[in-house]
């Protein structure tokens, strides 16, 4: 006969061993597949006690973990909203640190959808009354806009976020878009294409501090045509202004910035790659301060022959710029045109010239005749009106501009 001394004795070696056991033993994982599945130990025989298992959860691109459970059964105590005994705990990121997205027990098989890449499912038992367990089942799926969440610093220190993005098409968004971003952000993405591929990107909702002086000194989003480091500013958007851009190479930068006061919802950018013939075609651009302002230029001219030049020439012309020369022969003279010098934006694949152009019309510009629009530098070319007046109208858009073109005419006999 055992006395009770010995009882309790091997009860707790017992129970001591059943705890080693538990927090000895390996669980948890990192899993990276699109789909699939994971269980708690044992299962569907009842899991160890004291146990605590990690499973992280690892997308790439613009896909969020999608989490389910098809199976649970773990401790639960009617009076324990908390789940204090064993439970899942789910973390939206890489670590249990991250914003905790649920806490589950006893048969609480609600899905879960991480708003980011990662996923973290931490499962822990206490030391009595361990169950069959859970059957979990995750899935990587696509979303237009990926959120990342940072958690504002109450000291106010230095927010750091973005990322960097290599699939074809993708998004994001500002610091825990549609909630207000946190003070003191600094986020940088780099949006990197291989190939003869440029970046396209677009801004569908932007709302950050506005700024009455429109410089954008408080909250700002920076595009950038290459790696931020080299400066080639071809955006700048703060309050509510949206706006497209395109890079002239494999890289584009979006650097986010929020000063110390004062958070708005945030900003949606969508990007995709763009094929193009050629990267190295393209000539560099000059960055330019978009001003919102339009140049007005041009002017009426009567003589024989004469020149005319793109504002600013030979400095880079403005942007939002439109002119207008119109060239008139008050006897029965035709007019031919030629360019001297031009290098006006363009694109390899814009056969358009939809950026910025040089628009050659066949009489006043209400006749609406296009003899033919430029742009690039077509500098061996002439046009020849079939009227005794021509119109040339000269527009820019809101990024990169160049040298722009000296223009000279003369007027012709009729054949
Ligand atoms: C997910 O759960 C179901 C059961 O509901 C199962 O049939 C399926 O095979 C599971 N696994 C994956 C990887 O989806
Ligand atoms: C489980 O392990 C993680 C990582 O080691 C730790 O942060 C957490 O506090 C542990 N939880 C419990 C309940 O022991
Ligand atoms: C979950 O547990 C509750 C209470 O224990 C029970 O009433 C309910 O039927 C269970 N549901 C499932 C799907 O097992
Ligand atoms: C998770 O995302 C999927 C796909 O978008 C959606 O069908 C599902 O309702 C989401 N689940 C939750 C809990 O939000
Ligand atoms: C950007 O492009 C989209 C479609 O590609 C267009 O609907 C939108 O108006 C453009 N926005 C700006 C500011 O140009
Ligand atoms: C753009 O504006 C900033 C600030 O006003 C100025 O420092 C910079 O020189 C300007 N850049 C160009 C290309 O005009
Ligand atoms: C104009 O384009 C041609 C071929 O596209 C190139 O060889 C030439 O250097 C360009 N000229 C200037 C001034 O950029």
């Amino acid at each position: 006969m055992m006395d009770i001394r010995t009882v309790a004795f091997i009860l707790c070696s017992l129970l001591e061993i059943s705890r080693t056991h538990g927090a000895a033993l390996k669980c948890g994982g990192a899993l990276a597949e699109p789909k699939g599945e994971f269980f708690s130990p044992n299962y569907p025989d009842p899991y160890p006690v004291s146990i605590n298992c990690t499973w992280t959860i690892q997308s790439t691109g613009n896909r969020i973990v999608e989490l389910t459970f098809p199976f649970m059964q773990l401790e639960y105590v009617n009076w324990d909203a908390d789940c204090r005994f064993d439970s899942i705990s789910v973390y939206d990121g890489p670590a249990s640190e991250h914003r905790l997205l649920g806490k589950l027990c006893g048969n609480e098989t609600r899905p879960i959808n991480s708003t980011r890449n990662e996923l973290t499912v931490v499962f822990t038992s206490d030391s009595t009354f361990p169950k069959k367990g859970f059957h979990a089942n995750y899935s990587f799926v696509d979303v237009p806009f990926l959120s990342e969440l940072v958690t504002p610093s109450p000291e106010l220190k230095d927010v750091k976020c973005g990322g960097e993005w290599t699939v074809s098409e993708g998004g994001f968004t500002s610091p825990n878009y549609p909630h207000h971003y946190p003070n003191k952000a600094h986020c940088t993405w780099t949006i990197k294409s291989t190939g003869n591929r440029i970046v396209e990107l677009t801004f569908p909702t932007v709302e950050l501090e506005s700024d009455w002086m429109k410089d954008c000194r408080f909250d700002s989003i920076k595009v950038f045509d290459g790696p931020a480091s080299e400066q080639r500013l071809i955006g700048l958007l703060c309050g509510t202004q949206t706006g497209n851009f395109t890079s002239t190479r494999n890289e584009l930068t979006v650097v986010f910035s929020s000063d110390s006061s004062t958070s708005h919802p945030g900003f949606k950018a969508q990007y995709r790659f763009v094929d193009v013939p050629s990267l190295s075609e393209y000539p560099t651009p000059v960055p330019t301060n978009d001003t919102e302002e339009t140049s007005k230029c041009g002017s009426v001219m009567v003589e024989p022959k004469g020149e005319f030049f793109s504002p600013n020439y030979p400095e880079p012309y403005p942007n939002h710029a439109k002119c207008t020369w119109s060239i008139q022969s008050a006897g029965d003279h035709l007019i031919e045109l030629d360019f001297p010098f031009m290098l006006v934006e363009y694109r390899q694949w814009d056969g358009d010239c939809r950026f910025d152009a040089v628009s050659v019309y066949d009489g006043p510009l209400a006749d609406d005749k296009l003899l033919n629009r430029l742009c690039g530098n077509h500098t061996a070319i002439s046009v020849k009106s079939t009227k005794n007046e021509m119109t040339v109208v000269f527009t820019s858009d809101s990024t990169f501009s160049y040298k722009g073109f000296h223009a000279h005419y003369s007027f012709a006999d009729k054949p």
